[in-house]
């Protein structure tokens, strides 16, 4: 199997020790045209990259570049390509980042002494609060279509979780949104804000954490 690797820049003892793993190792699972970029797998702590983008160590956790092994994708290119992109994981900080924010503007309002700054507070808080169903919007369309293409159907516990407490957020956050419109952000107005704007923090955290374990999950092929 012919390999590529840069020389001349004095580590051609350590290239050649990846390019003999590589040689020994790499037995293509499923022999694609497409299929050329090839892939390095730390063996200290599994982070995996580009083999032509190795330094002296692993990028992740530092060990001698000798540590990485030759891996091959169980996903086919262009599914990866796409998953690549992180899509849904780059959309997540947008709703995430708001709600928190949301939470603690709540809690400042409620505490601050009337002013200007709870006047801006105010204003910058209602703003933020018409966006966020906007944002858990896009974050629950980017994630079907990630497990759409992650797994090919989206009808699996884990997934269909997800989808309705992706819901929650964005029903709560739209009723956050509009108690801040129509109550106002002070007295009984604010108390409902707030419980709101928690509720749909507490959704965006457990989503969180049942995506991140779905991160380096795909089917193969
Ligand atoms: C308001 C809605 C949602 C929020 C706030 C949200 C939040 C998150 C977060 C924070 C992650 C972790 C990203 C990382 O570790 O870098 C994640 C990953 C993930 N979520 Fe969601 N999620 C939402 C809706 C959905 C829906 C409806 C689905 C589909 C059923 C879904 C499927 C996934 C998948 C497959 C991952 C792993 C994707 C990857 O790492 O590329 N999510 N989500």
């Amino acid at each position: 199997m012919a390999r590529k690797f840069r020389t001349g820049h004095g580590c051609s003892g350590r290239l050649e020790s990846i390019r003999l793993i590589l040689d020994a190792e790499v037995a293509p699972s499923h022999p694609d045209k497409e299929d050329v970029m090839e892939y390095l797998r730390c063996k200290a702590c599994g982070y995996i990259m580009e083999a032509d983008k190795l330094g002296t160590v692993c990028p992740a956790c530092g060990v001698p570049a000798a540590q990485l092994e030759a891996w091959t994708s169980p996903v086919k290119p262009a599914r990866k390509r796409i998953l690549d992109l992180h899509i849904h994981p780059v959309v997540v900080h947008f709703p995430q980042a708001y709600a928190a924010s949301l939470v603690l503007f709540a809690v400042l309002l409620a505490v601050l002494p009337a002013g200007r700054l709870p006047g801006f507070l105010q204003i910058t808080t209602l703003i933020m609060a018409a966006i966020l169903p906007l944002c858990g919007l896009a974050a629950w369309a980017s994630g079907t279509l990630d497990a759409k293409i992650r797994f090919r159907k989206v009808k699996a516990p884990l997934l269909i979780r997800k989808m309705v407490v992706g819901g929650l957020f964005i029903l709560a956050s739209l009723a956050a949104a509009l108690v801040a419109l129509t109550l106002g952000l002070s007295g009984t107005g604010l108390v409902v804000f707030a419980v709101l704007e928690v509720l749909t923090l507490g959704c965006g955290t457990f989503l969180g954490i049942w995506g991140s374990g779905l991160t380096n999950a795909a089917f193969p092929g």
